[in-house]
């Protein structure tokens, strides 16, 4: 079979070198009722070589057809294909042939050769030679050559016996009646030679033709009369002045797809055809093939629907023609019935439960677990990429870059006061396309005209703090402080007149008297003033909780043996110097820390909460019962807290050194300061033993729940001590999760918890695998990448623990320190604690263990016999007055 096919190419008429004009003619030539496609024309200026055709006129019917060849070789064709489909590219014609077998010779032959260069019989098209006749042998040869396509042999057959036979029964396989040769190769040209195989005296008519395989409307009887040419031959054509489209397309000059919107597909037979993407029009033809139909729209059409159920629809997306932008927004609304609710779909794998055009995120149901979830939905990767969330997807307008989209006229950032941002791939930094939003100071949707109005920034004082008169104005607001006099009233969210007003006139008499009432009212006014403030900060010991607190530690003996201390606000003005911003170190989410220098001495840090609004308050004494709770090396210890200003403040021991962040992340006179590798590792290791600590040392496990670099201080032996314990919350060992808001630093958030709102131990491993990057990359846990915009360390860097060595990815100086193998455990171990489902994720004790032996230590004895928790009963008793605070079964 190899053999032949080769040959068959090499019986090719040899390909003539003249390069070939392929004219781009719409010359619309007619024969009859029929339409001549191009390439196929009646004249030779207006066809492509090769592909002219005459229209003859048959003499007796006055109907009109078409010839193909020259006279030596002439074809009728019934029917061109020229379709856009390229499977469509052949004509109909009739090859038949009717031998007599005259007595005494033993053999006939038939030669027949194709018309010219395009046309071929295929050898992939199910064509057969069928074969009626008696006692003959018909064998089939390519072109002049002895290599046989095949043979068969008919055994006898008399016109009795094919009247009889029902139709479609020639019987190739048995031989009987007539047979067939199945033409499996190409062919340009064929001989095909019968002979006789035994003496029959009578002279015996055999019939030769090529037809489908299988033609279920074969007549033997048809056939045996001679009634042949209803039989149809497929003769395929192809361009074929280039072997395939590869080499087509580099001969530009003679390619034939000159239509835009066009494409080359090779032929079975060799050459090339041409067809339109669409699937209609003629590719020869310049101009032959139609635009590709645009779905969408630049502007919603009026009455598109804005909803599906309770889920609401904004364009660009939309469910309705007119109603989306572009086709890939496009979604279906299955609208529900009494049992089953309304579905939004974007394909049918992915189902929409949220639309967001301010983030330029698609909430996808999610089916299980995490994944290829891309190709799992059969999203288009061009347009929609993964936002580093389960169910989220990042999508975008278009796949042109801000830059190349705002010169562009399909620019859909539509209304006034709109800007176009950048969307990259989350993990591989690669760029998506373009979003939308309205400019900061507007709101609403980007994609409609005048879509973004002007943001009443007054209205939300949430957002947009204003602690006086605020004043809206177009694209922005202005805030007034409060006048002289008056102070703010958050309750109001208006100034209201200052409540401390001296009511006092003096009508004045005379000069002695005037000095001597001054007096007495001045020392009247301090008393009374002095009173008004022990009454104001009795009062903010009450809000404060701080009986409550009070009683609570003193009945606690165990507590109280801890030095918990409640401070006077007075100390602690005089330990900061009265709040000198001087004294400022630090300024955290939780408040603004001082430092400060008790009456004994002892240095201190005092933080004060910005906002003394209820939220605060609560975390403020959970951060004081858990702290309370607490002692352990490398968690910051609490000496005390006060309850008598209006802010709580809560006094910690002063920690020297800084942040783990400012280590890491701070350069100094214009460099980073170098850190070893086996400082790393202590670090990583006291962080972890913190945590392990906090997580299982005793009956109540202690959720950090904000682990980060940033809540992680240094002594001045760059001792970790793990603080700000304010989002922090207790759960009983034996109960395995809390159901909270979610609370935590972005980049540092645990995705499942994010997505769930359920908080375990995991959380905090997850953040703890960030700093363990940190500390491995020396890159902050948001980067920056090309494009400007905002990703998260930890999906970089497993990213880049998949597809790139791991030394491009650490801080050059672990290389330099470490060993290899030390350097990869550390970053397993990292990715190991970033794993999206917390199952896989380590626990705390394990990560400390595996550091311990990685930087070669004995394990450190950790709680000596006073350390640990006070204990299930302050617990219990924190639940039963404070409830929202500590929670416990
Ligand atoms: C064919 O056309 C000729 C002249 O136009 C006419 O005389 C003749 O009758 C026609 N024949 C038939 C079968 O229509
Ligand atoms: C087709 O054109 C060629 C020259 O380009 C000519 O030799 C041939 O006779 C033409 N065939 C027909 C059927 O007109
Ligand atoms: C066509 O046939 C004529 C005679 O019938 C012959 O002289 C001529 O060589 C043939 N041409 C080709 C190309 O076979
Ligand atoms: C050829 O015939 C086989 C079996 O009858 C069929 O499966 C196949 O699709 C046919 N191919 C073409 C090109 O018609
Ligand atoms: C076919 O028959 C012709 C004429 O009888 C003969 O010249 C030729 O050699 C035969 N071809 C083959 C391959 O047997
Ligand atoms: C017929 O074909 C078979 C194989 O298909 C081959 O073995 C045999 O020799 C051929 N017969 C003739 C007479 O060529
Ligand atoms: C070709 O011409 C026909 C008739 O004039 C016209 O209907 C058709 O649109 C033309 N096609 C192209 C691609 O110009
Ligand atoms: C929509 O309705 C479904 C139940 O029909 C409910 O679960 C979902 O929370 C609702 N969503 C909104 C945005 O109201
Ligand atoms: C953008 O999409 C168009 C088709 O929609 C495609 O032709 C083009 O190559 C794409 N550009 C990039 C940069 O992916």
């Amino acid at each position: 079979m190899v053999s032949l096919l080769v040959l068959a190419v090499l019986v090719l008429p040899p390909a003539t070198i003249a390069t070939v004009t392929t004219a781009t003619r719409n010359c619309s030539d007619t024969c009859g009722s029929d339409v001549i496609p191009y390439p196929f024309g009646l004249d030779p200026s207006c066809s492509l070589p090769g592909f002219n055709l005459t229209c003859a006129v048959d003499k007796h019917t006055n109907a009109s057809f078409l010839m193909l060849g020259t006279d030596n070789s002439t074809l009728k064709v019934s029917q061109v294909f020229a379709d856009s489909n390229p499977y469509l590219s052949y004509l109909h014609t009739s090859l038949s042939y009717t031998t007599k077998m005259i007595p005494g010779v033993r053999d006939s032959s038939i030669h027949w050769e194709a018309p010219a260069r395009p046309f071929a019989i295929s050898g992939s098209s199910n064509i057969s030679l069928f074969v009626v006749g008696c006692d003959v042998t018909a064998s089939l040869y390519i072109g002049n050559s002895v290599v046989q396509v095949g043979n068969c042999t008919v055994v006898c057959t008399e016109a009795q016996i094919m009247e009889k036979l029902p139709v479609g029964t020639c019987d190739a396989m048995v031989g009987i009646r007539c047979c067939s040769i199945g033409i499996q190769v190409n062919l340009r040209a064929f001989t095909l030679n019968i002979s006789r195989i035994s003496d029959s005296p009578r002279p015996k008519q055999v019939q030769a033709f090529i037809a489908y395989n299988m033609n279920p409307t074969f007549r033997p009887i048809d056939a045996y009369s001679g009634l042949l040419e209803r039989y149809v031959a497929q003769l395929d054509w192809s361009i074929p002045y280039q072997p395939n489209c590869k080499h087509a397309i580099e001969d530009k000059d003679n390619y034939a797809c000159v239509s835009d919107h066009s494409n080359c597909q090779d032929s079975p037979i060799g050459g090339y055809l041409c067809y339109c993407q669409s699937g209609e029009g003629n590719a020869y033809i310049d101009g032959g093939c139609p635009n590709p139909p645009v779905y969408g729209s630049i502007q919603p059409r009026t009455n598109c629907p804005t909803s599906c159920g309770n889920m609401s629809i904004p364009f660009p997306f939309g469910t309705e023609l007119g109603c989306f932008a572009k086709l890939h927004l496009y979604l279906t609304c299955t609208p529900g019935t009494t049992v089953l609710p309304p579905v939004l779909k974007l394909t049918d794998q992915a189902l929409v439960t949220d639309i967001s055009i301010d983030d330029g995120i698609l909430q996808v149901h999610e089916a299980s677990g995490p994944g290829d979830f891309m190709a799992r939905w059969n999203l288009d990767p061009a347009l929609y990429t993964s936002s580093g969330q389960w169910g989220a997807v990042k999508w975008v307008i278009d796949n042109m870059t801000c830059q190349h989209a705002m010169n562009n006229s399909d620019y859909r950032c539509f209304s006034t006061h709109s800007d176009c941002v950048d969307v990259t791939e989350d993990r591989t930094l690669k760029h998506v396309g373009y979003r939308c939003r309205c400019s900061s100071g507007f709101e609403g949707n980007p994609y409609i005209q005048d879509g973004c109005t002007d943001t009443n920034e007054c209205r939300e004082p949430d957002k947009y703090i204003c602690k006086g008169t605020c004043q809206n104005s177009f694209g922005s607001y202005t805030c007034t402080s409060c006048p002289r006099g008056t102070d703010f009233n958050s309750v109001a969210g208006k100034c209201k007149p200052t409540t401390i007003i001296l009511g006092v006139t003096i009508g004045i008499s005379s000069g002695g008297g005037v000095l001597f009432l001054a007096a007495i009212v001045a020392i009247l006014t301090r008393r009374w003033k002095k009173s008004v403030q022990k009454r104001q900060r009795k009062r903010h010991f009450r809000k404060n909780r701080g009986i409550l607190l009070q009683q609570l530690i003193s009945s606690d003996q165990s507590a109280s043996d801890g030095g918990t201390k409640i401070f006077s606000l007075e100390e602690l003005q005089k330990a900061t110097n009265n709040f000198d911003h001087t004294r400022v170190v630090g300024r955290g989410g939780h408040g603004t820390v001082y430092k400060g220098i008790l009456t004994d001495q002892r240095v201190v840090a005092i933080k004060k909460s910005t906002l003394a609004v209820i939220r605060e308050i609560d975390e403020f004494i959970n951060e004081v019962s858990i702290l309370s709770q607490i002692n352990h090396r490398n968690v910051v210890k609490l000496h005390g807290c006060c309850l008598e200003s209006e802010v709580p403040l809560l006094v910690y021991e002063f920690v020297s050194n800084g942040t783990l962040y400012d280590l890491l992340h701070r350069e100094q006179n214009g460099s980073l300061s170098p850190l070893s590798w086996e400082e790393r590792l202590r670090i990583s290791t006291e962080i972890a033993g913190a945590l392990t600590y906090l997580h299982s040392a005793a009956s109540v496990s202690i959720l950090h729940r904000d682990v980060k670099c940033m809540n992680v201080l240094l002594t001045d032996s760059y001792t970790a001590k793990v603080s700000d314990f304010g989002a922090s919350r207790l759960i009983p060992i034996d109960q395995t999760h809390l159901v909270t808001a979610v609370q935590g630093t972005f980049g540092y958030l645990d995705p499942e918890y994010y997505h769930t709102g359920q908080l375990n131990e995991k959380s905090d491993v997850y953040s703890f695998g960030v700093i363990l990057v940190e500390l491995l990359t020396r890159r902050k846990p948001i980067i920056q990448n090309e494009h400007g915009e905002k990703q998260n360390l930890s999906n970089y860097f497993l990213w880049a623990m998949r597809e790139r060595p791991l030394e491009e990815t650490v801080d050059p100086q672990i290389l330099e320190e470490a060993n290899e193998e030390g350097v990869l455990c550390m970053a397993q171990l990292a990715e190991e604690c970033l794993c999206l489902t917390r199952v896989q994720r380590p626990t705390m004790k394990d990560v400390e263990m595996r550091l311990q032996l990685l930087a070669g230590r004995r394990v450190v004895p950790r709680a000596g016999p006073h350390e640990g928790l006070k204990g299930h009963n302050l617990a219990v008793k924190l639940r039963e007055t404070l409830g929202v605070v500590v929670l416990f079964r």
